[in-house]
């Protein structure tokens, strides 16, 4: 059990490490402007933090308000969405613009329930751009924050709780959620990091029921979905991203997409499997067939 007097030194001292340590200089901490900090959390949603920082300010500069997403191509988007992967993000940030254009006055909503109806929010998102856009009383847990909390209540006795969720929700401090969401996650990948954690150099240790060695358990990973490649399996959303790369440049017939994709691409065992991939990807919108060639949508 962690007890009341230990929460509060735990939050200051995160607080304080954060104050010395942290990553104030991300361009998404600058603003409180909703648009913005949606576009960052969607990108950080699958994306690391060095990555999103290359792309951001260019993706903004492109469409700098929800006007200008909700009236750009599609095929716009998804080029300014370069290098950030899992593509599907770019087409449900332009839907959300064009409901935030049609529906609600180009503001985003300031409120969980109807952001959440929004496409490709989820309750961590919704709940992450009311904390870092307008400092409410929310939580919102992914892996790291909930890593961090985890461990400090050690995990045979964190394994034991009926509801997880409500204690990493209780740490969150009144008046605080921005400065301390910003807080941990900068902790969890500085200092409590998922393998060779910091321990030594941990301003927790003294509470930490996983010091000095949080061996976590972890879930074996099941395999994605994907393909051998020169015997190697790749996922085919690896696939997939090198084909949309590619369309972002031009119009290609099968084949064309076969040997710059797969680099041991065989003209005849790998056709059906590129042509089902092409399928999934038109009927989700994302590309179109001319005649025999493939371009984006
Ligand atoms: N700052 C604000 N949101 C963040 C996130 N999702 N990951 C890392 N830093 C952030």
């Amino acid at each position: 059990m962690i007890t009341s007097t230990q929460k509060l030194e735990i939050q200051k001292r995160i607080l304080s490490w954060y104050a010395e340590m942290g990553r104030n200089d991300l361009p998404w901490r600058q603003t409180d402007n909703l648009y913005h900090i949606l576009i960052s959390e969607i990108m950080l949603q699958q994306t690391n933090v060095p990555k999103v920082r290359e792309r951001y300010v260019s993706f903004l500069e492109k469409f700098p308000d929800v006007n200008a997403l909700a009236n750009a191509k599609q095929s716009d988007v998804l080029r300014a969405w370069q290098g950030l992967g899992y593509n599907r993000r770019a087409l449900n940030l332009h839907k959300c613009a064009k409901i935030l254009h049609s529906k609600y006055d180009e503001k985003v909503p300031e409120n969980v329930d109807t952001l959440l109806t929004l496409p490709g929010i989820g309750p961590y998102t919704s709940n992450a751009i009311l904390i870092f856009g307008k400092n409410h009383d929310l939580a919102t847990i992914d892996v790291n924050v909930e890593r961090v909390i985890r461990r400090l209540h050690g995990n045979k006795n964190w394994k034991k709780l009926k509801s997880p969720s409500d204690k990493i929700k209780q740490f969150v401090p009144k008046g605080h959620s921005r400065e301390w969401h910003e807080a941990l996650m900068d902790f969890a990948s500085a200092i409590c990091t998922k393998r060779k954690a910091k321990c030594l150099i941990c301003p927790l240790k003294d509470f930490c029921k996983s010091f000095p060695d949080p061996s976590d358990f972890t879930k074996p990973k099941n395999r994605e979905v994907g393909r051998e490649e020169n015997g190697k399996h790749v996922p085919r959303r690896i696939f997939r991203g090198r084909i949309i790369e590619l369309l972002r440049e031009r119009r290609c017939d099968l084949t064309q997409i076969g040997v710059t994709i797969k680099s041991d691409w065989n003209d005849i065992s790998d056709k059906k499997w590129l042509k089902e991939i092409l399928d999934n990807l038109e009927k989700e919108g994302m590309i179109e067939r001319i005649r025999q060639k493939w371009k984006l949508k």
